[in-house]
């Protein structure tokens, strides 16, 4: 049997911010095989994520400093997510398994399991929501976990500020914080974003930086006494502002830097005497360089969502056509929490 394939691909190459019409859905000239050959597995997907990390690599000239791989118009385009093994010619899989790893934005992902493919079969007795699995207990909470415990190394009472922080990654950061004994505030750009920071997930406070456009003043207000960790995942001024109002011997994990993505112009320029006088550290990192510990990190996380101490925020667009709005939604600050896909 074969059947229809769709996926959504960029028409051209991406510079600024990513709106639906860069986009295209293409129905795949080649049906897909019911029958996969030796070695490969068919999954249906159920799930699919947009990530802001993406945009990079939509950019004509982007991978030599990212270590990703340019996305070309008109291919399928990478991307985590979940599904349904529908067929297999693989030992390891069987249909009616249920996987989460990377797929793409398409109908079916056919793909050919090694260890250089990140793909995890959903324990069948897993009673979380499917969706978990790409955000709180995929990527995003191993970005989450990794860059607040193994980079900004806390330590209770400790103050800690987080940009974007109603969205996927901040969220949690900012609850694991909290979780960790320490004073936490976040920033968002929207009223209702920031409510729901202090409302429902539990920050110290929370601020909207549209409102607010001196940063740095904005931070010294909540932090009279200086910020010790900043968890980055805007950039610009914002990474600026913060700087400013480190304590000395502070962190800055620098997990993404959302709004230079889209206005290279908008590059920050920290001061580097800062750093210097402060002994402060800046420090990236990849989730990806803790995917040898991804099932010791989800362990502990869904532990913390049993035990009602860590809220799940998603938000959930429908249709695979949904796809470039869900994602243009992330450059636009639309989405609240972790922004996905519902395919069926
Ligand atoms: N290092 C890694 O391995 C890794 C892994 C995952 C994500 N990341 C990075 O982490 C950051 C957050 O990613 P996420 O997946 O959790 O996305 P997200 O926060 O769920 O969604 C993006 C949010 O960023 C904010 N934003 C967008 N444009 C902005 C701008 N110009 N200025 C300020 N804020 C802006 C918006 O919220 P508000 O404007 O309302 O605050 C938007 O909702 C990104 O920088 C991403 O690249 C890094």
């Amino acid at each position: 049997m074969e059947v229809e394939n769709r996926y959504v691909a960029v028409r051209h190459h991406v510079e600024g911010s990513p709106s639906e019409s860069d986009f295209e859905l293409i129905t795949a000239a080649t049906p897909v095989r019911w029958t996969p050959e030796s070695g490969e597995v068919l999954v249906k997907n159920l799930y699919l994520s947009v990530d802001p990390y993406q945009l990079n690599r939509m950019k004509r000239h982007s991978a030599s400093h990212l270590a990703v791989d340019v996305i070309v118009p008109g291919e399928r385009i990478a991307a985590y997510g979940a599904g349904e093994v529908v067929a297999s010619g693989c030992a390891e899989y069987e249909a009616g398994d249920i996987v989460a790893g990377v797929l793409a934005w398409e109908d079916y992902t056919l793909f050919r399991p090694s260890p250089a493919v990140l793909m995890s079969k959903v324990d069948a007795s897993d009673d979380f929501p499917l969706s978990y699995h790409i955000g709180v207990l995929g990527t995003s909470g191993m970005t989450a976990y990794g860059g607040f415990y193994e980079v900004c190394k806390p330590k209770k009472g400790e103050t800690v500020f987080v940009s974007a922080a109603s969205g996927s990654v901040g969220s949690l950061v900012g609850q694991f914080a909290k979780l960790h004994g320490c004073y936490v505030v976040g920033c968002a750009g929207t009223q209702a974003k920031v409510d729901l920071l202090k409302d429902k997930l539990g920050f110290d406070d929370a601020f909207n930086y549209r409102e607010e456009p001196d940063l740095k003043a904005a931070l010294k207000r909540r932090f009279p006494d200086g910020i010790d960790i900043y968890f980055e995942n805007v950039g610009g001024e914002m990474l600026e502002a913060a700087l400013a109002n480190m304590n000395a011997y502070g962190r800055v994990a620098v997990c993404g830097v959302i709004a230079e993505y889209t206005d290279p112009g908008r590059r920050a320029v920290p001061d580097l005497l800062e750093v210097v006088y402060k002994r402060i550290t800046l420090r990236g990192f990849f989730a990806y360089d803790y995917i040898t510990r991804f099932h010791e990190f989800v362990g502990i996380i869904g532990g913390w969502i049993r035990e009602g101490k860590i809220q799940v925020v998603e938000d959930v667009s429908n249709g695979l056509e949904s796809v470039p709005s869900a994602f243009a939604a992330l450059f636009r600050g639309e989405n609240v929490g972790k922004k996905l896909v519902k395919l069926a």
